[in-house]
C-alpha cells in the first residue's frame, strides 16, 4: 500500500504549484492518535504561501475526489487527516508482498552506482581479532542493505599484510619458530613469538634493530625474507578462510597493504610534484589543517606508512572501480587517520575525497573490559563461533529432540546469534560478549527471529498455504498492527541504508517477531473461518523476516 504517496498525489491537485509531489508527500505525519485518522497533512507551512489561516486551508484541500484507497478525509486544527479503506490497504500489501517475495523492500536509487566497500582486513599472522570480527558482520551487512537499494557493491578486504612488524616476525621465527608447529597451528605459533620477540626486545633493544633489518630486506625482495613472508600470509589466509565459511561472507577482493608495494613511488611523487609534501624531523608529512597532526608519508629511514598505502589505495580504488561512495567499516580509534587520509587526497584535488566514509564502530567488551585476542587471554575467534554452535545444538535438541538436520540448524542459530547478538545495538556503542545471552531463544535475540520464522513455517505447512489471499480481508486490531509494521519495511532499508545502521533492521525484526507472537498466542490461526487470510498474512510475515534476517547475514532454519 502506497498510501503516502496516494495522499499526496490527492493533495497536490488541490494545492497546484506551490509544492511538488515529493515536498508534500515530506511532510505528511502520522498522527497522534487513532481517531485522527492513519495519516496527517499539516497545513501551517501554507499559510505564508496562500495567506490563510492554517484551517481555512485544509478546508480548501479536501475537495477533490478521494481515491478508493481512503475511506474518508476530514478536518482538524490545521491538519488534512485521512482514514485509510483498511480492507483495501491490507489487500493490496498481502498481494505485493506474496508477488514480490524476498525483492519487497528494495528501492532503485543506487541503480548504476557503485559502493566499494572496506571491510573484515585482519592482520595476518594475528588472531582475527573481535575488531575484525564486528567490521566483517557490520560491513556484510551493510553491503546487502546497500545492494536492496539498487547499488552495485565491491567488497575489499584490506588484509594487513605489510609493515615493519612482518620484519619482527621474521626475525622471531628464525630464532624460536619450528616449521611443524606452525603448521598444524599457525595463529598461536605465530602470534606467541612474535609476542616473545616483544618481551626480549625489552631487555634486549638490538632485536628491534634486527627486526627493522629484516623488513628492510623483505622491501628489498630478500627471497628468504619474501619465502617466509608468503608462508606466515599463505597460512594466516587459510585460517581466515575458515572463520569467512563459517560466518558465510565472501570477497571481490583480497588486495591487502602489500599489493600497494609497487603503486606508492608514484603517489609520493604526486605529492611531490602538486607541493604538499614537507620535511619534519627527516620525516615526509602533508599538512592537513591546524586541529589535526600532519598525515605520515614516510620515515625518516624512508619506510612508507600506513596511510600512504591507504592514500595509494583510494587512488587506486577510484581508478579501478569508479565509485559513487567508499566505506571504511573500521573501528572508531582510526578515526583520525581516515581523516587525514581524506585531507591529503582532498589537497591532492581530488573531489571524490568527498565520497569516502569512515563507518566506525565500538568495541566488544568482556566484564566491561575491552575483549583481547591477544596476549596470555588468547581467545580465538574460531573457536567463540564453534562455541557458540555447539551451545545452539544443546538449546535445540532440549526444545526439539527429534530434529534431524540439527548440525546445520545449529550452525544457522550459532552462527546467527554471534551476527545477531552484533548488529541489534547501534554499532557506535560497545557489545557486551555473553554467549549464553546471545544463544536465548527468548528476549532480544537472534535464535528468537529465527524462531518465530520456523514457528510460522511449521503453521504454513499444516494449513497447507497456496498463496491465496481472499478478497474481502477481515480487519481485526491484532492484524492491523502487523499490517502497518509490515509496510514499514521499505522505509526501514532506506532508514538503515541512509545512517549505515543495520541495527534499525534488527531492531525492526525484532519488533515484528513480537507483534507475530502476541498475535499467534491471542488469535485462533488454524482451523477458523479467517484461515486463508491469517496464513496469508503469516506468510507475509515470514518473507520479512527472512529477507531482513538474510540483509543482516543470517540464515531462516524451516525447524528449529
Ligand atoms: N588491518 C587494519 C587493522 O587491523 C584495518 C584496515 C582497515 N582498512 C584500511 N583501509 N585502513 O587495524
Amino acid at each position: 500500500m502506497n498510501e503516502k504517496n496516494e495522499f499526496a498525489n490527492y493533495l497536490k491537485n488541490a494545492i497546484g504549484d506551490g509544492l511538488s509531489t515529493e515536498q508534500i508527500e515530506a511532510m505528511i505525519e502520522k498522527p497522534k492518535q487513532i481517531h485522527q485518522g492513519d495519516l496527517a497533512f499539516p497545513c501551517f507551512p501554507l499559510a505564508k504561501i496562500y495567506k490563510a489561516a492554517p484551517h481555512q486551508i485544509a478546508n480548501t484541500l479536501i475537495t477533490g475526489k478521494l481515491p478508493t484507497l481512503f475511506e474518508k478525509v476530514e478536518t482538524a486544527g490545521g491538519y488534512v487527516n485521512v482514514f485509510l479503506n483498511k480492507k483495501l490497504a491490507a489487500f493490496q500489501l498481502l498481494s505485493t508482498i506474496l508477488k514480490d517475495k524476498e525483492t519487497y523492500g528494495s528501492h532503485s536509487f543506487g541503480k548504476g552506482k557503485r559502493i566499494v566497500l572496506d571491510l573484515s582486513s585482519p592482520n595476518i599472522a594475528k588472531p582475527f581479532s573481535m575488531g575484525h570480527l564486528r567490521s566483517t558482520v557490520i560491513g556484510s551487512s551493510i553491503a546487502a542493505i546497500s545492494e536492496k537499494c539498487g547499488y552495485d557493491t565491491v567488497k575489499i578486504n584490506y588484509i594487513g599484510d605489510w609493515g615493519t612488524q612482518f620484519g619482527k616476525l621474521i626475525s622471531a621465527y628464525l630464532r624460536w619458530g619450528e616449521e611443524d608447529k606452525v603448521k598444524v597451528n599457525p595463529i598461536p605459533e605465530l602470534s606467541a613469538i612474535y609476542v616473545r620477540f616483544h618481551e626480549e626486545a625489552e631487555m634486549n633493544p638490538s632485536l628491534n634493530d634486527e627486526g627493522r633489518q629484516w623488513f628492510k630486506k623483505l622491501e628489498d625482495g630478500d627471497p628468504q625474507a619474501t619465502h617466509l613472508w608468503i608462508w606466515f600470509k599463505d597460512v594466516s589466509l587459510k585460517a581466515f578462510q575458515k572463520i569467512y565459511e563459517l560466518l558465510g561472507v565472501n570477497f571481490d577482493s583480497y588486495n591487502g597493504e602489500a599489493f600497494f608495494n609497487d603503486k606508492m613511488d608514484q603517489t609520493v611523487k604526486e605529492l611531490q610534484e602538486k607541493n604538499l609534501l614537507e620535511h619534519s624531523d627527516g620525516a615526509l608529512i602533508v599538512k592537513v589543517g591546524e586541529d589535526l597532526p600532519p598525515c605520515l608519508i614516510k620515515k625518516s629511514d624512508g619506510a612508507t606508512l600506513y596511510a600512504t598505502r591507504d592514500l595509494t589505495a583510494a587512488i587506486f580504488r577510484k581508478n579501478e572501480y569508479d565509485f559513487d561512495q567508499a566505506f571504511y567499516v573500521v573501528g572508531h580509534e582510526q578515526s583520525l587517520h581516515f581523516e587525514q587520509v581524506k585531507r591529503s587526497l582532498c589537497k591532492m584535488g581530488y573531489g571524490w575525497s568527498d565520497d569516502m566514509h569512515h563507518v566506525p564502530f565500538g568495541l566488544i567488551l568482556q566484564n566491561g573490559k575491552k575483549m583481547s585476542t591477544r596476549k596470555g587471554r588468547t581467545v580465538l575467534l574460531e573457536s567463540v563461533l564453534l562455541d557458540a554452535i555447539h551451545l545452539a545444538r544443546t538449546n535445540i535438541q532440549e526444545k526439539n529432540p527429534d530434529l534431524v538436520e540439527v548440525d546445520e540448524v545449529a550452525r544457522q542459530v550459532g552462527v546467527g546469534a554471534v551476527i545477531f547478538h552484533d548488529l541489534k545495538n547501534e554499532k557506535g556503542n560497545d557489545v557486551e560478549f555473553s554467549l549464553e545471552q546471545m544463544l536465548k531463544f527468548e528476549g532480544d535475540t537472534g535464535p528468537y527471529v529465527q524462531y518465530t520464522a520456523a514457528r510460522i513455517q511449521t503453521l504454513l505447512g499444516k494449513g497447507n498455504f497456496k498463496g491465496h489471499i481472499p478478497d474481502d480481508i477481515t480487519i481485526e486490531e491484532e492484524s492491523w498492527e502487523i499490517f502497518s509494521t509490515l509496510n514499514e519495511f521499505p522505509n526501514v532499508i532506506l532508514l538503515a541504508f541512509n545512517r549505515k545502521e543495520p541495527s534499525i533492521l534488527s531492531k525492526y525484526l525484532l519488533k515484528l517477531s513480537h507483534k507475530f507472537n502476541h498475535y499467534y498466542g491471542n488469535v485462533k490461526i488454524l482451523n477458523s473461518p479467517e484461515t486463508l487470510e491469517r496464513l496469508a498474512l503469516c506468510a507475509c510475515i515470514h518473507i520479512v523476516l527472512k529477507e531482513g534476517l538474510r540483509l543482516l547475514g543470517m540464515q531462516t532454519p524451516n525447524r528449529m
